[in-house]
């Protein structure tokens, strides 16, 4: 069900537009309040008197119309919404969104919305699987923007692949699935760290590692759509900040520990970043210099662990503390070890030889180590896995019901 959540419909143009009538449809018959904004291409293809007859509201069509600013100016407009959702999703308007383009009404709401957005893409299949659009969807995705479809099959252009818009049924779905989300960690405090961290040799040159920040992002991303209130740690990466999460920067383990502990008490820590296990035990002030046959000897001394120092923490430790667990051999077997070791609850393994493309890829696969056993998930995105995670943390966290 769906009642009385607030639905912010976008049509833009395309021969899908036809299906968006069925969506409105659908939402209102769930009780959905349903306001829609068309672009002038979504003229071309459906009625704005059709759309308002079934969303049984006004249609907003104009960025510089003096009526509809007075009556509910673009900025109103965006933020009156739980929910964003873009249908039929054109080329034109993802290269938009993903550039912050705000040239007509739509785009303007969009860049303006602080409020989550769900993407149901329909184009010819040349045109989705295009290097331009599949870059402004990585881009839009890493904000945390959602997306239903495409689908396969016969395209109205008449060729045959992906693009075709997801149906209003599996539309409805997906915004169901997302307000069905959205409360499950209501009230709780989460604690994410992400990215490499950066240990100094001298002012111009670091120990590093190849951790993107993709997964630890994400995961923060579905926390906090999720409803915790979620603070991200994070070393440098080029990821966007998640919607919603406070992002604190860092660039050393030690940096990275202090401002853990600061953020303490949470219901739940994960702890996805990877540290660098080792830093230069004494930091040049000046540039090392090159002198002929003599490389410098730098002397390592180990990091603070920073998951086993909040795992055995005897004073607001998390109900929760999950660790990663970054193999290239024996992977579960590796990974029982390390969740006993750190002293936290779960483990999520995941294989980073350089054959499985983990470190700074867009797909990871998981192996989840907790008490009771070992859970294997399939290969996913990063995002699934986020995804999936912040709900096995959410039913962690549920109160248990007492026996009648
Ligand atoms: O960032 P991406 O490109 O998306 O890649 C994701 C990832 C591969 C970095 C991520 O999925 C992952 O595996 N993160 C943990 C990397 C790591 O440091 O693993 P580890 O096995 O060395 O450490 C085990 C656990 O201890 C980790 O939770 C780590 O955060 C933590 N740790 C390690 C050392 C240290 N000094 N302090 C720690 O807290």
């Amino acid at each position: 069900m769906l009642r009385d959540r607030r639905v912010l419909l976008i049509i833009s143009g395309g021969i899908a537009a036809y299906k968006s009538l069925e969506l409105i449809r659908r939402l209102r018959e769930r009780g959905a309040v349903v306001r829609a904004i068309m672009t002038a291409a979504a003229h071309q293809f459906v009625t704005p008197l059709a759309v308002a007859s079934l969303s049984e509201n006004r249609v907003y069509t104009d960025l510089f119309s003096l009526t509809e600013e007075s009556e509910m100016g673009h900025i109103r407009l965006s933020r009156e919404a739980d929910l964003v959702v873009v249908a039929p999703a054109s080329a034109d308007l993802m290269a938009r969104m993903a550039t912050g383009l705000a040239g007509d009404l739509a785009a303007a709401v969009l860049l303006a919305s602080d409020k989550p957005v769900l993407l149901a893409p329909a184009m010819n299949a040349m045109m989705w699987a295009h290097p331009a659009t599949q870059a402004n969807l990585g881009t839009l995705e890493r904000r945390g923007v959602m997306r239903v479809g495409p689908g396969a099959g016969d395209l109205a252009c008449g060729e045959v692949g992906s693009g075709r818009m997801a149906e209003p049924h599996e539309i409805v779905a997906a915004i169901e699935g997302f307000f069905a989300r959205a409360g499950r960690l209501k009230g709780r405090r989460a604690l994410v760290t992400s990215g490499p961290t950066r240990e100094p040799i001298d002012p111009v040159r670091y120990i590093s590692n190849h951790s993107s920040g993709k997964q630890g992002h994400a995961i923060a991303g579905a926390l906090a759509a999720a409803g915790a209130e979620t603070i991200l740690v994070s070393g440098p990466t080029v990821e966007p900040d998640p919607p919603g999460v406070r992002v604190i920067a860092v660039e050393r383990a030690a940096e990275m520990l202090r401002s853990c502990d600061a953020s303490l008490p949470v219901d739940v820590a994960v702890m996805a970043a990877a540290v660098a296990d080792w830093r230069v035990e004494e930091v040049a002030s000046q540039k090392l210099k090159k002198r002929k046959g003599e490389a410098p000897l730098l002397r390592l001394v180990e990091n603070p662990d920073i998951l086993a120092s909040i795992a055995r923490r005897e004073h607001e430790r998390p109900a929760l503390v999950i660790g990663f667990a970054a193999e290239t051999e024996d992977i579960v077997e590796n990974a029982r070890k390390k969740r006993v070791k750190k002293g936290c609850d779960w483990i999520l393994a995941n294989d980073v030889s350089p054959d499985a493309g983990t470190f700074g890829g867009e797909a990871n696969r998981i192996t989840l180590v907790d008490g009771e056993g070992v859970e294997e998930w399939p290969q996913m995105t990063k995002r699934e896995v986020a995804q999936r995670l912040a709900e096995r943390i959410a039913a962690a966290l549920a109160p248990r019901r007492k026996p009648e």
